[in-house]
């Protein structure tokens, strides 16, 4: 088979862990950076061209997609579509994952549990804000944020609304949230491939901080998700319509909340902490689809 893997870095651990996979398997695999893709259109014959080449006789892709190339990098998957390539993530899948608020609404839809979580467009009215999010303490979270920066706890009201304050005199947009403190400074990570978890890992956060994230210091080990867990997070991969999923999960008194469904989702720390093969398990996911 003809795999592509579409990656703005070959060096990165989750790409050259799905081509040593691939070739393992006997494919023709090779990295192919989206930014670097020309799309040409008109009426049918759909045509991807790179470094000058055409690009045809692909059987499949996976996206590797950054946050900050979402944009074009959709516009190129989508293009695999129309040429009618097997593609792991799909473009609608991938522009849905992107977009914050509409995957909690689209998770909560689903009846999902969601930790209690307020949108707000820039609004003065934050003492109002806080409230609907259950009153201090609350989590706060810039929009954009990532690897866990950008995320605050609010540990009283008057430091709640002096953030939110903030961040709304610098334009940044903000999510306010209920705080999980039961979840005791962890949350859960199910790895989803074709609708059955792969693997699962709990990272803790480091002495005294609430956030679990590798990148501040957090730990990863693996776990066993119970049936309710695991329940949720195949769930809500298929309400977001990812073949491929990263759920991230905190463990609440009143069970899992989804905290994130993550469409490219890394293969570093889930295949350490639990010595799985897990880009095997897409290189056979599209075994079976294609
Ligand atoms: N509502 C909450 N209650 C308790 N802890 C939380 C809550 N939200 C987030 N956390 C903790 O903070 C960490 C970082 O939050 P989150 O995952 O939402 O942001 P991020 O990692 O910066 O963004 P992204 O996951 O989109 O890259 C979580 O992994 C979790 O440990
Ligand atoms: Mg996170």
């Amino acid at each position: 088979m003809n795999i592509k893997i579409l990656s703005a870095n070959s060096h990165l651990y989750s790409t050259q862990r799905l081509v040593e996979a691939a070739k393992k398997r006997k494919h023709d695999v090779e990295v192919i950076n989206h930014a670097k893709c020309d799309i040409v259109i008109e009426k049918k014959n759909p045509v991807i061209y790179y470094k000058g080449h055409k690009l045809d006789h692909t059987d499949a892709i996976i996206p590797r997609i950054g946050a900050s190339v979402t944009f074009y990098g959709t516009a190129v998957v989508r293009q695999f579509e129309m040429m009618r390539v097997f593609t792991t993530t799909e473009s609608q899948a991938l522009v849905r994952s992107r977009d914050k608020l509409r995957s909690l609404q689209v998770l909560s839809r689903a009846g999902l549990g969601l930790p209690k979580t307020v949108f707000t467009n820039y609004s003065k009215n934050v003492k109002e804000i806080v409230d609907q999010a259950g009153g201090a303490p609350v989590i706060i979270k810039l929009l954009e944020g990532t690897q866990g920066i950008g995320v605050i706890l609010a540990e009283t009201r008057k430091a709640a609304e002096s953030v939110i304050e903030a961040f709304n005199n610098l334009q940044a947009r903000v999510i306010v949230q209920e705080f999980i403190k039961e979840a005791g400074g962890a949350d859960i990570r199910a790895f989803i491939v074709d609708g059955q978890v792969v693997g699962a890992m709990k990272r803790q956060g480091k002495e005294g901080e609430f956030r679990s994230n590798l990148h501040r210091g957090g730990t990863a080990t693996v776990i066993k998700l119970s049936d309710e867990e695991e329940t949720a997070a195949l769930k809500a991969a298929k309400a977001m319509g990812l073949g491929i999923a990263g759920v991230d999960m905190l463990q609440s008194a009143r069970g899992p909340l989804i905290l994130e469904v993550n469409s490219s989702p890394g293969l570093e720390g889930i295949e350490t902490a639990t010595g799985k093969d897990i880009a095997n398990s897409i290189i056979k996911y599209i075994e079976r689809n294609v």
